[in-house]
């Protein structure tokens, strides 16, 4: 018996390094006997030379990690010890026979398994993530997305303590045993790769439904959750219809088995995985009611659940060769799930609530000593790479690839990919080929979105020529260096843009531009009178844009742009202006927000957008040195007055759309009015005053609304009185029973404005339903601190720092994943005044003197 430790190795993986395997494993016959100790996996493996493999050696070298290994047979002959060889991480057989059947068993220890990553227990579950690397935690396997099999697995569990034993496929086969034992088998007809094998052993609630396919075939449609929360699963049920409806209509794919599964797990790291057939979800993105989940949280639901079912066509049917592709499936399913949402909800709401997650999570990361790109070159730690850059950045780049090609000709591109790599295991390249092929344009300038990273800066000069009636536009773009990567090429840009006359009528009403080179000019004829131009419409690229507007020009777009998002835009524009000059002015503000709320009257959800202030963080981004607190101090003090100016006229939206939203529906039109009867409450709440009429809104939507609760809740926190603390308790006793709404209790308290919140998040750690095991709360209460509220995790003692680093610490050994995530904010030291750089520098420093997770080692090496 041997038990291999822990992985402690830091070896970069290099992309050019990348070789065909070896050998292939055709077929995988996996047998799970789960026990209360332990598991024991016997499993049979058919393995194959690779012809093409330019290895001369015969050598098969598996990858396994914290496995015991119990036997190994090659071709029913047990192996003696001198014939393979067991390290760390791997486990080496010479002398290999092109073709064998390989018999291993190992036992893992699921129970004790607080990674969250191969089989763990969760709630009295069995449950499993493999992606990236976790099936090799389970059992000895050549654990890479290029090695395809067919997967058979056979489950064997107490029948009364786990009566539902799942996993992916078809269930074949089933069977009662001794001992109150019971067994299922399950075969997927579909090759995939180990990283989309999943298992599940419990007793749950289920909720049932069927989808009828276009080509008429029924679907078995299956929702496990928790005993209990059955009703709660409703909405999700019917967000995996509509997401199969939108992709047989956008993408013409259609569902390939006749059962699709998604199993609801408490603790979850992610927010979802793909598993053929067997979807496994963090419960966040399932449960909802009324009385427990907001307009957001059912929003967010619609677009995890799309976006694992899309997954079964981009990631699962195609899937990616290697961990370099990652974007080739996350970027391309991030970018169907985004547009699933804005036909679903809101095209325009949608897009700028994307931009704003881009532009606060992407842009930094761009901008920091992570930096990476979309294909990165290298990586330590494959987990740290789930970003914003190969997610939301790699979705903006196929936004830019269909604006560049045009709708049908994208589609056929699409339909060419899924038909040439069906079943195969592809890479960024192959995906960009078929695109060239269907349009014939030269995407080989477009694919430096994908090798060079950082944030390209556009600056645009415009010129009106009264006597030849041009107007020329000159763009030049530069992107600064990032970390091994300090000369930029140009990139290919499609510059989407409009231009407007003085009364904001449309002279050209919409353009591509294709910029290539560093500095590019273009020239538009027949132009009578000085022309004011709306550049990137819909944020047409993922750039900082630099062209100087006088406050009337953005008063003229943001009242009459044709694109709704370059309105939001040049209102977003004017408020940082405001924010940015050394005195802020507030009348010009409050003027516009005024308009807007007298004239904007065709989509409330749209205004609710309008009338937000940028956050604290895409402020600091703009700046050279980050002010904490002078942003802070300034935003606040903005709000502060536009809330008091306008008082009257937000009272009375209030009060209309109050009257109008009463009984809680989960519709367009409700949830456009609810967002803008709750931005209202939010300005209102910002005055003493106004405190009654949160309390009333507060006490009135408790257990009725949690859309309604939540933002009165916020206000009554986020100041000194009277019934702040009642209002916690009240709320305390109304949620204690229920995961998911104490992770909102946490995360409200966590991001109080107040100064004394450390020592409240010190406190609650402490709290019997805190638990550091769950990433739920980690993120609720860790993560809200640290990550959102900025004048306070960054206060001058530099105790959140400290804080945060003790918190990293512990994680760590729990589950080095998030511990990583949560860790974070301390790498973009750089952005802050030399006391702080300093204080985060030091507890990075401590930190790096410890023996850690290879997660962490990444970040922090590359980030000191
Ligand atoms: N593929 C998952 C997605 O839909 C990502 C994911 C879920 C994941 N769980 C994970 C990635 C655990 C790494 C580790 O985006
Ligand atoms: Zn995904």
């Amino acid at each position: 018996m041997t038990l291999s430790t822990t992985k402690e190795s830091t070896t970069v993986n290099y992309l050019k390094d990348y070789r065909v395997p070896t050998y292939f494993i055709d077929e995988v016959d996996l047998v799970f006997d789960l026990h209360e100790t332990h598991t024991t996996v016997t499993s049979l493996l058919r393995v194959r030379h690779n012809q093409l493999s330019h290895d001369p050696e015969k050598t098969l070298t598996l990858n396994g990690e914290e496995l015991i290994l119990e036997s190994i047979k090659l071709n029913g002959k047990s192996l003696a010890a001198h014939q393979y060889q067991i390290d760390k991480n791997t486990l080496t057989i010479s002398a290999m026979p092109d073709h064998a059947e390989l018999e291993i068993v190992t036992q893992i220890f699921p129970q004790k398994n607080t990674a969250l990553m191969g089989l763990y227990v969760s709630n009295q579950t069995y449950c499993t993530q493999c992606e990236a690397e976790g099936f090799r935690r389970i059992t000895y396997f050549l654990d890479q997305p290029d090695v395809l099999a067919k997967y058979t697995t056979t489950i064997i569990a107490d029948e009364k303590k786990y009566p539902i034993l799942l996993s992916n496929g078809n269930l074949v086969d089933a069977g009662k045993l001794a001992q109150g034992r019971h067994w299922v088998k399950w075969k997927d007809p579909f090759k995939k790769p180990s990283y989309l094998f999943a298992l599940v052993a419990g007793d749950f609630d289920l909720v049932r439904d069927q989808f009828k396919t276009i080509s008429g075939r029924m679907i078995d449609l299956r929702i496990y959750v928790e005993k209990g929360t059955g009703d709660q699963a409703h909405y999700a049920i019917q967000a995996v219809k509509e997401a199969m409806r939108w992709d047989e209509k956008n993408y013409g794919r259609e569902y390939d088995l006749d059962i699709y599964m998604i199993v609801a797990i408490g603790d979850f790291t992610m927010g979802a995985m793909e598993n053929k057939g067997l979807n496994i979800f963090n419960t966040k993105y399932i449960l909802a009611k009324p009385e427990n989940a907001t307009d957001e949280d059912y929003m967010n639901i619609a677009s995890v659940i799309a976006h694992e079912y899309f997954h079964n066509w981009t990631g699962n049917r195609v899937t990616c060769r290697d961990w370099f592709q990652l974007s080739l499936k996350e970027g391309l399913t991030i970018f169907r799930d985004q547009s699933f949402s804005e036909d679903l909800f809101s095209k325009s709401v949608m897009r700028i609530r994307d931009v704003i997650d881009l532009r606060e999570t992407q842009f930094p990361e761009d901008a920091g000593p992570l930096a990476h790109s979309v294909q990165p070159d290298s990586y330590i730690e494959i987990n740290n790479f789930y970003t914003a850059t190969i997610y939301n950045k790699g979705a903006e780049v196929l936004r830019m690839l269909k604006t560049l090609l045009g709708e049908s000709v994208f589609r056929r591109g699409m339909d060419l990919y899924f038909a040439r790599f069906d079943g195969q295991a592809v890479t960024i390249d192959d995906y960009i080929e078929c695109m060239h092929e269907v349009s014939g344009i030269d995407l080989k300038q477009f694919k430096r979105w994908y090798t060079q990273a950082g944030t390209p800066t556009v600056t645009v000069v415009g010129e009106y020529h009264e006597a030849q009636q041009t107007y020329t536009l000159t763009f030049t773009q530069t992107c600064l260096a990032t970390p091994n990567q300090l000369e930029k090429l140009p990139f290919l840009i499609p510059a989407r843009i409009g231009l407007l006359d003085k009364e904001g009528h449309e002279i050209l009403s919409e353009a591509v531009l294709h910029l290539k080179e560093a500095s590019q000019v273009f020239t538009f004829k027949n132009i009578t009178s000085v022309p004011l131009p709306s550049l990137f419409r819909g944020f047409s690229a993922p750039i900082k844009l630099n062209y100087h507007y006088t406050d009337e020009e953005l008063f003229l777009l943001a009242k009459h742009d044709s694109d709704a998002f370059n309105r939001y835009e040049a209102i977003q524009c004017y408020l940082l202006n405001k924010l940015q000059s050394a005195k802020t002015d507030s009348a010009g503000v409050t003027a516009l927000f005024q308009y807007l709320l007298q004239h904007e009257t065709q989509d409330d959800f749209l205004l609710a957008e309008f009338l937000t202030v940028p956050s604290e963080s895409y402020i600091g981004e703009q700046m050279a040195v980050i002010d904490v607190d002078g942003i802070h101090a300034k935003r606040e003090g903005l709000m502060k007055s536009i809330a008091e100016t306008l008082q009257d006229l937000f009272l009375e939206k209030y009060k209309q759309l109050h009257a109008a939203t009463l009984q809680y529906e989960f519709n367009r039109e409700a949830v456009a009015k609810r967002q803008l009867k709750n931005k209202c409450l939010s300005y209102l709440l910002l005055s003493p005053n106004n405190m009654a009429l949160g309390k009333t809104q507060f006490l009135a939507a408790l257990g009725q609304n949690m859309t309604d609760t939540l933002p009165a809740l916020m206000g009554i926190v986020n100041q000194e009185n009277a019934f702040r603390e009642e209002a916690l308790v009240i709320f305390y006793d109304f949620c204690k029973d229920d995961a998911l709404m104490l992770d909102k209790w946490f995360a409200i308290q966590a991001a109080c404005k107040l100064p004394d919140t450390l020592q409240t998040v010190k406190k609650l750690m402490a709290h019997p339903q805190f638990d550091l095991k769950n990433p739920n709360k980690v993120y609720a209460l860790i993560g809200t601190f640290c990550h959102r509220n900025r004048v306070n995790f960054h206060v001058k003692s530099g105790e959140g720092y400290r804080f945060l680093r003790e918190v990293v610490e512990k994680l760590d050994k729990l589950n080095p994943q998030v511990a990583a995530r949560m860790l974070k904010p301390l790498t973009t030291w750089k952005r802050y005044d030399k006391e702080r750089q300093a204080l985060m520098r030091e507890q990075l420093t401590i930190l790096a003197k410890q023996k850690c997770s290879p997660d962490l080692y990444e970040l922090i090496t590359k980030s000191v």
